[in-house]
């Protein structure tokens, strides 16, 4: 398969952001998530890693594998026809070479019709992003918090809090920026930190959890539609309750059922009286 809206795609992130419009990014992990997130008209969709968490259940993003996010993103892609949609290499698929950061790449791109990959850190990544780039497929690096190296529930805070860690997290969103990428995803950290990294560098960079100033917000699929359990991060802003909904429509559903209210004649099918005739009158029924 190859990319449905071409490897032209994601210079329009580029030109939306040199125009001052903010990007909007939302992630999917299947076909009908893909639909409503292109019909919302987002900007660029995102096959996040997160998949593992809020699609298949893992309890960190590092245990999906490559064949499963790769399944899911050619879900998305067939559901996503009018804008870029972005791959998401998954730990252990792309640091321990340049070689193999390539190959995972090109599957995205070649087996699930990607415009882009994103891959997480910088420092030896860059090496990751510029090997990639020079094989024609366009990167989005990933700097903050990084959910690749969270290997417990309380990982998730916010990175850059204190001097030293956010003038390394801002000369990585440089590293990559000189490396070669398109666009940078910056998640959970300072405000500030936020706005000194858009100040900085050339590229447009979408936040996470890293406030106002980016030049374009991404967030998750089920924070924001509201169908995630558990821990909602600070910077989730839920335009819906769709886990409520459902839940409440299933459980009206089975109670239809166990008291006889579904289903009822009109939803069912019917057939010519001399047909059933004809049935009854064959399995020797009067
Ligand atoms: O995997 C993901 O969903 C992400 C976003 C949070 C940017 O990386």
């Amino acid at each position: 398969m190859t990319s449905a809206s071409g490897a032209a795609a994601l210079p329009t992130l580029a030109a939306l952001a040199s125009d001052g419009r903010r990007i909007v990014m939302l992630t999917a992990y299947d076909y009908p998530s893909g639909r409503v997130a292109e019909e919302g008209g987002v900007d660029v969709v995102l096959v996040g890693d997160s998949a593992a968490m809020t699609t298949l259940g893992y309890a960190t993003t590092r245990e999906i594998t490559l064949d499963e996010l790769l399944m899911l993103t050619r879900a998305v892609r067939r559901a996503v026809q009018r804008v870029p949609l972005v791959g998401d290499l998954p730990f252990g698929s792309y640091e321990q070479s340049s070689e193999s950061a390539v190959a995972t790449a090109r599957r995205f791109v070649e087996e699930a019709g990607c415009d882009a990959v994103k891959l997480e850190g910088a420092g030896a990544m860059a090496a990751r992003v510029r090997a990639i780039v020079a094989a024609g497929i366009p990167v989005i690096g990933h700097v903050g918090l990084l959910p690749q190296s969270v290997t417990s529930p309380d990982g998730y805070r916010a990175r850059g809090r204190d001097a030293e860690q956010a003038l390394a997290i801002i000369e990585g969103a440089k590293e990559l920026e000189a490396a070669g990428c398109a666009a940078l995803v910056v998640e959970a950290v300072p405000s500030e930190i936020g706005a000194l990294i858009t100040e900085r560098v050339s590229l447009p960079v979408i936040g996470i959890g890293a406030g106002a100033a980016t030049g374009g917000q991404v967030l998750v699929y089920h924070d924001l539609i509201g169908l995630g359990e558990g821990h909602r991060p600070r910077f989730v802003r839920q335009y819906a309750t769709a886990r409520e909904t459902l839940v409440s429509a299933v459980r009206r559903w089975a109670d239809d059922v166990r008291t006889g209210r579904f289903p009822s004649d009109d939803e069912g099918y019917g057939m010519p009286a001399e047909e059933l005739a004809e049935v009854r009158e064959r399995l020797g029924e009067r």
